[in-house]
């Protein structure tokens, strides 16, 4: 891919980016994106029918269970070179955040150090009544786990739709959305508040905006420069292109 050269000057000068991402940075490490069709016997369910807390107490094993299988596979998942390309940019930009609304862990996983959890990360698992974390749990397959401290049952500790996101990662994130030079807003379909106000902030406050995503979205319109195809092809690229290693 050609980067536009003045896309390449301003990353070489920058020393604030922020950068948002979503589950098509995980996706070519083999993780469904959240709209993403899905497999199986879990096919007949839409992902926003299960991440809600209407949907755990109307069938708490059923929720349970798309969460431990979703686990099992982003435990079995690997970065890819998106991922590590992030973790390059982390190292050459002096102020740089990473912002994600994935919950895979992948960019730890990958060597990012300062990761902003907007939505929560699925290998952790708290009380659904006392919020106390759970480090293990038996799991005899009937009920769903319950919390060794009052009984409550287990849940996944990640964001369901209709409930609040972590006040001080999201107040993290939009400082960084309003004083970065550059935003980058990579594999999200730009439709979730408050993550897709991000860049919109970001753009409010003269910073130069770029989307990297496999297609447009309602985001492409307002963007500075609209990289479109794979995050693990072209982050990698474009360090490259500013970086020349
Ligand atoms: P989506 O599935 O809505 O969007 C993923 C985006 O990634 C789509 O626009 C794809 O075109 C794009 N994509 C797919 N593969 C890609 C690739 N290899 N490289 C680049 N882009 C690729 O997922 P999100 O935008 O992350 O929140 O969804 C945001 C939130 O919606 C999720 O965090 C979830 C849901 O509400 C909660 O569960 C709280």
């Amino acid at each position: 891919m050609e980067y536009p050269p003045e896309l390449i000057s301003t990353l070489r000068s920058a020393s604030r980016l922020a950068v948002l991402t979503g589950a098509g940075v995980s996706q070519e490490s083999g993780l469904r994106t959240f709209r993403d069709a899905q497999a199986g016997l879990w096919s007949q369910y839409r992902p926003e029918d299960l991440a809600t807390p209407e949907a755990f107490q109307r069938d708490p094993r059923l929720v349970w269970d798309w969460y431990a299988m979703r686990r099992e596979k982003v435990n079995a998942a690997e970065p890819n070179p998106g991922h590590f390309a992030l973790v390059a940019l982390e190292q050459r930009i002096p102020h740089f955040t990473l912002i994600t609304q994935n919950v895979d862990g992948l960019h730890q996983k990958a060597g990012s150090l300062a990761v902003i959890e907007l939505h929560g990360n699925i290998t952790r698992v708290k009380c659904s009544l006392c919020g106390l974390a759970a480090g293990s749990w038996q799991d005899n397959g009937v009920q769903v786990p319950s919390c060794g401290c009052c009984a409550g049952l287990l849940r996944p500790d990640v964001v369901w739709f209709g409930e609040q996101l972590p006040r001080a990662e999201l107040e993290q994130a939009v400082a960084a959305a309003r004083s970065c030079q550059v935003f980058f807003s990579v594999g999200t379909s730009g439709v979730v508040h408050p993550a897709a106000a991000l860049a919109h902030a970001a753009k409010n406050n003269a910073a130069v905006v770029v989307e990297v995503n496999a297609e447009a979205t309602p985001l492409t319109p307002r963007v500075d420069y609209a990289l479109h195809g794979k995050s693990g092809e072209i982050l990698p690229g474009l360090v490259r292109a500013v970086w020349g290693e």
